[in-house]
């Protein structure tokens, strides 16, 4: 049993999405402060879902909008995006609507929907379609590849209210739905840390995708994850325009993995060089922070530096999975170069550089292999060549 309520966002508008308090890991991703798995409700001539939610919150989602309306009610389903966190219940929503038309895109949610949740009563729409739910007009914006080839956000003009699915999201948990009830700081940090690990290959895309809601008048955007934006709309639309520019700050993020500490001793000496410099540096042992957290500050750093030693003629493990992560990220307008110490052989330190070379990266910096333990002379030099580069 369970008292979920749905929560009125506007009128006869109803968030009936699922808080999942207690995730910490969306495949890969960690998510520390768990997330949501947002869903509306509108009541008009024809009552309309948008989105549903995780399957294993299909209770709760059903419980929300039974709240309001007997689920056998609902005359349309958008389904913004084939992701289960977004459409998990959409079957067990169409058994209970059958009658329900399944509104997605043409041919990518169509597809992917099909494939997953069989044959059901799908209305496929293309950039431009709309339809009138009653008193209210639904307008449909495919965003392909923000971040799956079937995405689409939804624009309802009377409400002034984008319903943005995964855009301008965060995995964040919380009791109060919006950006004004809840602390800014950690919303946008985790709306940046959301973008850096799920959107940032996607530069392009989310500023065709800006492009073609730029003309939109906005008083709600209504995210598929986290809080709404009401009060802060002006201030995410920002930052998704830098940060789908690749705009990046004069910031250095050191990231390592040490065996016997030499490689940390490079590290330390690399940060403080930096910060001699007057460039503000992150400091990362892989073993000791997530590698969405390391990617979220890498993200929006001009400066880069890498550091492995050396184990069975390869990098640490842990140094090669950051690596794969961030070049399937593809981040744009870094600098970066490698470092470490090795006994013997020492081939980590070039293996190093060919992946930030494969992750795009500008290598500013011939790679620092140091044999065994640095002396305090190879310090020195070391920090010179960073206080000597022409950044
Ligand atoms: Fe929140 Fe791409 O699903």
């Amino acid at each position: 049993m369970n008292n979920y309520k749905a929560i009125q966002i506007s009128e006869n508008i109803f968030w009936t999405g699922a808080v999942d308090w207690l995730m910490r890991n969306f495949h890969g991703y960690e998510t520390s402060r768990g997330s949501s798995y947002n869903a509306y409700l509108i009541l008009d001539e024809k009552i309309t879902l948008i989105d549903t939610a995780k399957i294993t919150f299909t209770d709760e989602l059903l419980a929300r909008i039974s709240s309001v309306v007997e689920p056998a009610k609902i005359d349309v389903i958008v389904s913004s995006h084939v992701e289960p966190d977004h459409s998990g219940a959409l079957r067990e929503i169409a058994a209970l609507a059958p009658q329900a038309e399944i509104i997605t895109t043409n041919p990518n949610g169509l597809k992917g929907l099909t494939a997953r949740y069989g044959k059901l009563n799908y209305h496929a729409v293309k950039a431009g379609d709309e339809i009138s739910i009653g008193k209210r007009t639904l307008k449909f914006v495919p965003t392909p590849m923000l971040h799956w080839p079937d995405s689409m956000v939804t624009y309802c003009p009377e409400e002034k209210i984008l319903f943005s699915n995964d855009a301008f999201g965060q995995h964040l948990a919380t009791s109060m739905r919006f950006d004004d009830e809840n602390d800014l700081d950690t919303v946008l940090r985790e709306a940046k840390k959301y973008y850096a690990n799920i959107l940032m290959p996607f530069g392009k895309q989310a500023q065709t995708a800006l492009k073609a809601l730029g003309g939109l008048e906005l008083r709600m955007i209504a995210t598929g994850h986290g809080v709404l934006w009401r009060k802060h709309i002006d201030k995410i639309l920002d930052c998704y325009k830098s940060w789908s520019a690749g705009e990046v700050e004069e910031r250095a993020v050191v990231v390592f993995d040490s065996m016997w500490h030499s490689t940390e001793i490079l590290a330390r000496t690399i940060a403080e060089a930096f910060a001699a410099r007057n460039i503000p540096a992150a400091f990362y042992d892989v073993k000791s922070t997530p590698l969405s957290d390391i990617i979220t500050d890498v993200f929006t750093s001009k400066y880069l530096a890498v550091g492995s030693p050396t184990i069975n003629n390869q990098m640490m493990p842990t140094i090669a999975a950051f690596l794969c992560y961030l070049i399937g990220l593809r981040p744009v307008k870094h600098k970066a170069f490698a470092f470490g110490s090795y006994g013997w052989g020492g081939q980590s330190i070039g293996l190093v550089e060919d992946e930030l070379r494969a992750a795009g990266c500008e290598i500013l910096l011939d790679k620092i292999r140091i044999a065994n333990v640095p002396t305090a002379q190879q310090l020195d030099d070391i920090a010179k060549k960073i206080s000597a580069l022409n950044l």
